[in-house]
C-alpha cells in the first residue's frame, strides 16, 4: 500500500489536530460526576443554546440499546403516512411506544438531509399523539452547513436531540444529549447506570468545544470532496451511486457482481493507497472528513477511476 493512505471509511478515523491538543493540554477539570467539571458544565451550556434546548449531557457514546420497530423510508426519509396506525394498543403483552426517532443526516440512507417540512408534519403528529420525537443528529452538523437551516431550527420539532462530537466534528470522544432540564436530569442518572459517568473528563469536552469553534463551517469542504468523489464513481462502468444524489459527505454506492464483491473494490483501492468500508456484499461506503484534503480528494477519485476498470472477472482483479 502507499505510504500515505487516503482514509475514507468513516468520518470516525479524524485524529485531533496539534491546536485541538493543545486546547485539551489545558483545559480545566474537576468531577464531573459531582457536576464540577467546568470544561464540560461549558460545553454543556453551549451545546444546549446552539440547538436551542435546556440542558445538554455530555456523554461518552451516543447509542443505547432498546426495543426498536424499524421503518423501510425513501433512503432513511419517512413520510408521515408511514406512521399511521403504527402505534401498539395500550396491552400488558407488547411493548409500548413512546417515542418517534428520526436520523439526520441518514448515515444508511446515503448521507441524506431530513426535509424540514417532513420532520415538522412527523412531529405534530407525534406530539398529537403523546409520543415524544428524538433526532439523532449524529451527523446534523452537515445538514446545517449543507443547508444553511440553523441548528435551533433543525431542532424545534424536537423534544430530545443528540449530535455527535467525534464524527465529522473530529473530536476524539462524545456526544450530547439535549432536551428538558428534567430530561437531562433523568438521562444523567441513566449514564451513570450504563457505566458512563466520567471523572476528569473536561480534557475531552476541550477538545469538543475545540471542534464547534473550528469544524463546522468547514464541513462544506467535506461535501465539495465528496462530490468529487461521487463523480467519480458515478463515471465508473460497475459502480452505481444509491443514492444517486450525494447530499453530504458519506457517499454509499453499489458494484456490480460482474465486477466482483465489494470485498475486491475494498482490495484494489487499498493497494492504491485509498480505503473504503464495504458495508455489505455488493455495497460500499466512502466518507469525507476533516483529515482528507480536496487534493487527496481528487487522488481518491483517480484511484477509483483507475482500479475499477481493472475489476474484470475470471482472475484478472488488480
Ligand atoms: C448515525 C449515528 N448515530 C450515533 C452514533 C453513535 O456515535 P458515538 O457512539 O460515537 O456517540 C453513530 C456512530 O457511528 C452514528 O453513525
Amino acid at each position: 500500500m502507499p505510504s500515505s493512505v487516503i482514509d475514507l471509511r468513516s468520518d470516525t478515523v479524524t485524529k485531533p489536530t496539534p491546536a485541538m491538543r493543545a486546547a485539551m493540554n489545558v483545559a480545566e477539570v474537576g468531577d464531573d460526576v459531582f457536576h464540577e467539571d467546568p470544561t464540560i458544565n461549558r460545553l454543556e451550556e453551549r451545546v444546549a443554546a446552539l440547538l436551542g434546548k435546556e440542558a445538554a449531557l455530555y456523554v461518552p457514546s451516543g447509542i443505547s440499546g432498546v426495543t426498536c420497530r424499524t421503518f423501510e423510508g425513501d433512503f432513511g426519509i419517512l413520510d408521515i403516512t408511514q406512521l399511521d396506525g403504527k402505534i401498539r394498543p395500550n396491552n400488558e403483552h407488547q411493548v409500548r411506544t413512546r417515542l418517534v426517532c428520526l436520523e439526520n443526516t441518514h448515515n444508511r440512507g446515503g448521507g441524506r438531509i431530513y426535509p424540514l417540512e417532513k420532520i415538522q408534519a412527523i412531529s405534530a403528529w407525534t406530539h398529537a399523539n403523546n409520543l415524544a420525537l428524538h433526532v439523532d443528529g449524529a451527523r446534523l452538523w452537515n445538514a446545517i452547513v449543507a443547508t444553511g437551516i440553523s441548528a435551533q431550527e433543525w431542532c424545534k420539532p424536537f423534544d430530545s436531540v443528540s449530535v455527535c462530537f467525534s464524527k465529522g466534528l473530529g473530536a476524539p470522544v462524545g456526544s450530547a444529549l439535549n432536551g428538558s432540564r428534567e430530561f437531562i436530569t433523568r438521562a444523567r442518572r441513566v449514564r451513570k447506570l450504563f457505566g458512563g459517568g466520567m471523572r476528569q473528563a473536561g480534557v475531552l469536552a476541550a477538545a469538543c468545544l475545540y471542534a464547534l469553534d473550528n469544524n463546522i463551517h468547514r464541513l462544506a469542504e467535506d461535501h465539495r470532496n465528496a462530490r468529487v468523489i461521487a463523480q467519480a464513481i458515478a463515471d465508473t462502468p460497475g459502480l452505481r451511486l444509491n443514492p444517486p444524489e450525494v447530499d453530504t459527505n458519506l457517499i454509499w454506492f453499489e458494484a456490480d457482481a460482474d465486477l466482483g464483491t465489494a470485498a475486491d473494490v475494498v482490495t484494489s483501492l487499498q493497494k492504491r493507497g485509498v480505503l473504503v468500508f464495504a458495508t455489505g456484499r455488493q455495497f460500499l461506503r466512502a466518507c469525507t472528513h476533516l483529515d482528507v484534503s480536496a487534493a487527496q480528494a481528487e487522488q481518491a477519485a483517480d484511484a477509483i477511476r483507475q482500479a475499477v476498470p481493472r475489476l474484470t472477472p475470471a482472475g484478472s482483479r488488480a
